[in-house]
């Protein structure tokens, strides 16, 4: 059968294959400690299930409003008021299956063929994909590991063409866990302004931000960015709510009427009781956040003085997220228990093979010689998983 042009394109998600091939191995009878997905460990808590069960028995089982419920997207502009100081209106509010599908709405919704967006390496795997089957084109920006992964002002200058019109920015960032300051978004901004570029700002992991860093939402940083900005954001990272697929965008209302149309015939609505879920992790209590956040305080910890004791191999500084991104460029073109490894994918793989750990090859996100890990895990899971890292770069020769 013929497969459409565009989706013969299409790469898999690499970090959903190494998950499954993690799970092979584990269905095998293997004790694989996984590293790979970047999905909270914990249970979404109590409180907000129960409110997804009581949505059930009220009846709250039918279709809604495509770009959700009012009750949801007057929640959203609400935090974003308290938590930010941006006013938004709720019809600037669009309520997706998912933060992933937002970005899928937000580059169906602006791209047109040919328009780029400019996507720092490293970046998270789904991102140039979507640009792609929305006909536009990514135009990856290699950053510095000494600049912690963070576009600079001048790197975005140089990479600003006549096609560019989206500038994309992950702070927290997915693979690396560097964040970029208020003063470097401001910078950045500045650039964005004089270019007349429009902004994704993807802030799924603002809630997940360790003690000695402040978060800074993009449209902040300047006046007159809200009007260019999109901000997409969810409860799949900060609530340990991945499976309910609830995720939104605040934007300019035009393009949030637009970004709805688009939903009401692709999906119709998010689904009902996820989005009253969604509701009360909102507006419930926000302890269960501190408290899965101090877990990755000291699973955080724990990995930085582990990976800051192997020789030669460096990790940019983890200031939100759950990913410590490894440079082990020092350990390709070596051997393992006899097996050649020359690149992050093979190295990946033999370290799967030979020690079954999963991480996921830097490959995959645009930056050849480091290797994704994320330590959404239990910490003795993270004990035996850095143990046997260490054992594997041990047999190194
Ligand atoms: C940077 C980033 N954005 C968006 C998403 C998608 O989140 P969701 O599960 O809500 O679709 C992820 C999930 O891994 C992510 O890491």
């Amino acid at each position: 059968m013929k497969i459409s042009q565009r989706l013969q394109q299409l790469e898999p998600s690499a970090t959903m294959a190494m998950a499954a091939k993690a799970k092979e191995l584990k269905a095998a009878g293997e004790h694989v400690v996984d590293f790979s997905l970047g999905e909270p460990d914990f249970d979404t808590p109590r409180h907000i299930c129960q409110a997804a069960a009581r949505a059930m028995q009220e009846g709250h089982t039918h279709y809604t409003a495509a770009s959700g419920i009012p009750e949801l997207k007057a929640a959203i502009a609400k935090q974003y008021q308290q938590r930010h100081g941006l006013e938004y209106q709720p019809q600037q509010v669009v309520v997706s299956n998912g933060a992933k599908h937002a970005l899928h709405n937000v580059f169906t919704a602006l791209l047109d063929p040919g328009d780029e967006v400019i996507i720092p390496a490293p970046y998270w795997v789904s991102y140039a994909e979507l640009v792609k089957l929305a006909s536009g084109v990514p135009k990856i920006v290699a950053t510095e590991e000494a600049q912690g992964f963070k576009l600079t002002p001048g790197q975005l200058r140089a990479a600003v063409g006549p096609q560019s019109r989206v500038l994309l920015l992950c702070s927290p960032s997915n693979p690396t866990g560097t964040m970029y300051t208020a003063e470097e978004l401001a910078a950045l901004a500045d650039v964005v302004l004089e270019n007349d570029l429009l902004v994704v700002a993807d802030e799924i992991y603002e809630r997940l931000v360790y003690p000695g860093h402040q978060f800074r939402s993009f449209p902040t940083v300047r006046p007159g960015l809200q009007e260019r900005t999109v901000v997409v954001n969810g409860v799949s990272k900060a609530y340990a709510m991945t499976g309910w697929r609830i995720g939104w965008t605040l934007s300019p209302p035009e393009l949030a009427r637009a970004m709805g149309a688009l939903q009401s015939q692709e999906t119709s609505n998010p689904c009902s009781i996820s989005q009253h879920a969604a509701l009360a992790a909102l507006e419930g209590p926000q302890r269960c956040v501190e408290e899965m956040l101090e877990q990755f305080t000291r699973r955080r910890e724990y990995v930085r003085q582990r990976v800051a004791q192997w020789k030669e191999v460096s990790c940019p500084e983890m200031a939100g997220a759950f990913y410590a991104f490894l440079n082990i460029s020092a350990y390709l073109g070596r051997s393992y228990n006899g097996t050649r490894v020359e690149n992050s994918h093979q190295w990946c793989l033999a370290l799967l093979e030979q020690q079954k750990v999963a991480t996921v090859m830097g490959s995959a996100f645009g930056a050849e010689g480091y290797v994704r890990l994320s330590y959404a895990t239990g910490m003795q899971e993270i004990q035996e998983g850095l143990d046997r890292i260490e054992r594997f770069l041990q047999s190194a020769q």
